[in-house]
Order: C-alpha cells, then sequence, then structure tokens
C-alpha cells in the first residue's frame, strides 16, 4: 500500500505490516475488510466473496466456499511464488483458516503479517442488520446468522500479537475505528471481557 492509499483509508500501518507480502485480515462480517482493502491495489487483493462469485455466480453461496478456497489458494500460491503482495480479505477468525495461508507463505519464502480489525460487536452486528437476507430462491444472503457473528467477534477479541506471531505471522497489529480513521495498536492483547458478547 502506497502512503497515499495508506492516509485515504485513515490507516497508518508500520513497515513490518506494509512491506510482508502476504496480509491477512482476520475480522467479523461487517467489521470493515473489504471497505479497507480497496486501499489496496484491486489485482492484490483476495477475496473470498469474490472467488464464490466466481465459481458460483453468487458471492453469499456457502456452499460454494470449498470451491472457493481451492481457486484462492492457487492464485495466491502463483502470486507469491512470482513475490506479487496479497491482502486475503476474508473473516479469517479461526487458525485453521489462517494456517493454510501461512502453509502458502511458508512454501514460497513470504513474509506473512496479520491485521485485525477490531471493530466493536456493536458496529458489526448493526451493519449486519441492515444487510440483505437471501434473494428470493437462494439459501444464503449478505446477512450472516447473529450467532456466527458473534462467535467470529470472540476469536478476534482473544487474538494476541504473541499468539498470531507463534502461529507463524511475522508481524501483527489490530486496528480499531478512530474518529479520524483507524486506531492501530502494535502490540495487540485480548480485549477486556466487558467488550466480548454476552454468552
Ligand atoms: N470505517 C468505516 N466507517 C463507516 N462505515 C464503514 C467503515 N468500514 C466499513 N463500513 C461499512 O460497514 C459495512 C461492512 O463493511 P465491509 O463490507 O467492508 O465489511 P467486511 O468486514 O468486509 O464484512 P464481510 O466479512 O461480511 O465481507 C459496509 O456497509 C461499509 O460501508
Ligand atoms: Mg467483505
Amino acid at each position: 500500500m502506497s502512503q497515499d492509499r495508506a492516509r485515504a483509508s485513515g490507516l497508518v500501518l508500520p513497515n513490518a505490516i506494509v512491506s510482508a507480502g502476504l496480509l491477512v485480515l482476520i475480522g467479523a462480517a461487517g467489521a470493515g475488510k473489504s471497505t479497507l482493502a480497496a486501499a489496496w491495489p484491486a489485482r492484490q487483493v483476495l477475496s473470498l466473496d469474490a472467488f464464490r462469485e466466481m465459481v458460483s455466480d453468487d458471492p453469499c453461496d456457502q456452499d460454494a466456499t470449498a470451491a472457493a478456497l481451492a481457486a484462492l489458494e492457487a492464485v495466491l500460491v502463483a502470486r507469491l511464488a512470482m513475490r506479487r503482495r496479497c491482502v486475503v480479505d476474508a473473516t479469517n477468525t479461526t487458525r485453521e483458516e489462517r494456517a493454510w495461508l501461512l502453509a502458502a507463505a511458508d512454501a514460497t519464502g513470504t513474509a506473512a503479517a496479520a491485521l485485525v480489525l477490531r471493530t466493536p460487536l456493536a458496529e458489526c452486528l448493526a451493519r449486519n442488520a441492515l444487510r440483505p437476507g437471501p434473494l428470493p430462491g437462494r439459501e444464503f444472503g449478505r446477512r450472516v446468522p447473529e450467532e456466527v457473528l458473534r462467535r467470529q467477534f470472540t476469536a478476534v477479541a482473544a487474538l494476541t500479537g504473541a499468539g498470531l506471531r507463534d502461529e507463524g505471522f511475522a508481524a501483527a497489529v489490530a486496528a480499531t475505528p478512530a474518529a479520524t480513521g483507524w486506531s492501530v495498536d502494535m502490540a495487540p492483547t485480548p480485549l477486556p471481557t466487558a467488550s466480548a458478547p454476552a454468552a
């Protein structure tokens, strides 16, 4: 991301994040990942929704996830092998979801960085509620089930910089929406339990 793009998105990132060959966005549905990803050149952004649409004509079709992930992985490995930056736009809230991305980085000798979006749960829920449900005849819509979103948020709240480095990330930061864009935490620790959703 260029400095101009960084300023345009209201997010100023440390060099270890900006220079990583693989940047993994992590955040619950509605956290703002895709909006933020638009700060990078479109060709660098590998969006799971976009791959779902490529393979099934429907970005929301959860039944297309396995095929979409396979296609995304193929492009990811090809780009990383060619030393081309990749920004992975998917929720990536579980360790398993991140492990294969790190394996692709490892296999290609690429440094991987994590950018955790810590948008408050209430904001994610409000944005999700405004999204359309399934179109007639479709099983899935842009709105995700609330319990799924709460689970994703809880997983994101528990992430730490040290934990992400243990997983294999060379660098990890967390960003929280602030009055003027995003406030970046260079050494993320778990969110206080008061910010976590009720069970
Ligand atoms: N910084 C922001 N300020 C205000 N609104 C925002 C901001 N970022 C995103 N939004 C709005 O929040 C909604 C969700 O954002 P976005 O689609 O980027 O989330 P996402 O993390 O990609 O969600 P998903 O995982 O479901 O794809 C959009 O309507 C977007 O316009
Ligand atoms: Mg998105």
